[in-house]
């Protein structure tokens, strides 16, 4: 009988927002939203989309296993050298080889509650130490991760601005805490949504720190509306990039999303459109959450976090949205056990998923009403 290790046994299957069409097909609806998965209510980023078309003739064949053009254009873009930067199947595959590569068993991965639950996932994989701190309002209380460093610590996961709660810490603050991190300890900083955030002039940018002990990732499944492709990228010291390399699964990202994520980067047109979108949409959805009565977290990022009065009633608010046509995200496997995300849509799926947010809540509220008046 083949032996399951005990750390995999007590894994769970990662359990995405619910797809569209599987949706469709239980619940025989004609109109349905999704707003569950922080992604581009845009679509893909047309240049990328052509640039894919022109690539398939290639599928034949593997693609250029270091991935050297778009290497180079992240490089360009970013003013990093070309040494410094590795490309991988999404922020998530660069979180599982950076943990894997840089940590061994007996030592501790620190970080927030209430943040990325793929850091989570793959700090746990690997049979690795997870030590967490509480969030301070929502946002990572840089103080307490650093006040709960111990001689077994080795990394530091960061993620600005945090997912699910979109909140950001600043650059002051930041560089106090990079400045009293020992150099041993390497810190992730994952900015996965810096798009939405990085007109703030308060802002840390990593990209624009040069810290030793530091690796930035970024990702195009986001902003760039490449999700399905997913393509991420980290920024750090050339002697951490050269060992990722020797861990990365060869090939990686295929062929389509090295090409598709290099005409996206230059497409500066779609990003202005997204920014822009986010920035009518979450004003939208935020002034509507709150004639609803929903309280909120304030967000940095393309998502709000709704607060709702207990576990049971998120989830049950979450149900009862999807039966309705809308999908959102329950956070609590993420940590916040009353918490419900919803991304920014396009205008028209904003106002739908505020009309039936409003719907749902209203008749939860009365609902719980009832029950105390019988
Ligand atoms: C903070 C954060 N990091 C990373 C990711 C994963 O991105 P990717 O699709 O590149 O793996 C997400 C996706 O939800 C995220 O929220």
């Amino acid at each position: 009988m083949i032996k399951i290790p005990q750390f995999v046994k007590k894994l769970k299957q990662y359990k995405a927002g619910k797809p569209i069409s599987e949706l469709a097909r239980e619940q025989k609806l004609t109109k349905i939203v999704k707003l569950a998965s922080n992604e581009n209510p845009l679509g893909p980023s047309p240049k990328a989309v052509d640039a894919i078309q022109k690539a398939l003739g290639g599928l034949n064949r593997y693609t250029d296993p270091l991935s050297h053009d778009l290497v180079m254009a992240i490089a360009n873009k970013y003013n990093v050298q070309q040494n410094h930067v590795i490309c991988g199947h999404g922020t998530d595959s660069l979180l599982a080889y950076i943990v894997n590569a840089f940590t061994t068993e007996s030592d501790e991965i620190l970080t927030s509650e209430g943040t990325f639950i793929g850091i989570y996932v793959s700090i746990r994989k690997y049979g690795r130490k997870l030590i967490t701190v509480p969030l301070k309002e929502y946002t990572f209380d840089l103080d307490a991760i650093y006040n709960a460093i111990t001689d077994k610590t080795v990394m530091i996961y960061l993620a600005n601005p945090n997912n699910p709660t979109g909140t950001m810490f600043e650059r002051d603050e930041f560089e106090a805490f990079m400045a009293k991190v020992p150099e041993h300890i390497m810190v992730i900083l994952d900015e996965a949504y810096t798009t939405y955030a990085d007109d703030n002039p308060n802002y840390p940018n990593g990209i624009r720190y040069d810290y030793d002990n530091m690796v930035v990732t970024r990702t195009l499944s986001k902003a760039y509306g490449l999700g399905g492709l997913r393509v991420g990228f980290a920024v750090g010291p050339d002697e951490v990039i050269e060992s990722l390399y020797k861990v990365k699964l060869p090939f990686e990202p295929n062929l389509l999303a090295q090409q598709g994520a290099i005409a996206a980067l230059d497409d500066d047109e779609f990003l202005t459109k997204t920014k822009e979108l986010n920035k009518n949409s979450l004003a939208m959805l935020k002034e509507g959450l709150e004639k609803i009565g929903i309280k909120q977290v304030p967000t940095s990022a393309n998502f709000i976090l709704a607060l709702m009065p207990t576990e049971k009633f998120a989830k049950e608010f979450t149900e009862s949205c999807m039966n309705q046509g809308l999908i959102l995200r329950h956070v609590d496997t993420f940590g916040i056990a009353n918490g419900v995300r919803i991304n920014s849509g396009t205008i028209d799926e904003t106002k739908f998923a505020l009309e039936v947010m409003a719907n749902v809540y209203n008749s939860l509220c009365d609902n719980q009403k009832e029950k105390v008046e019988q």
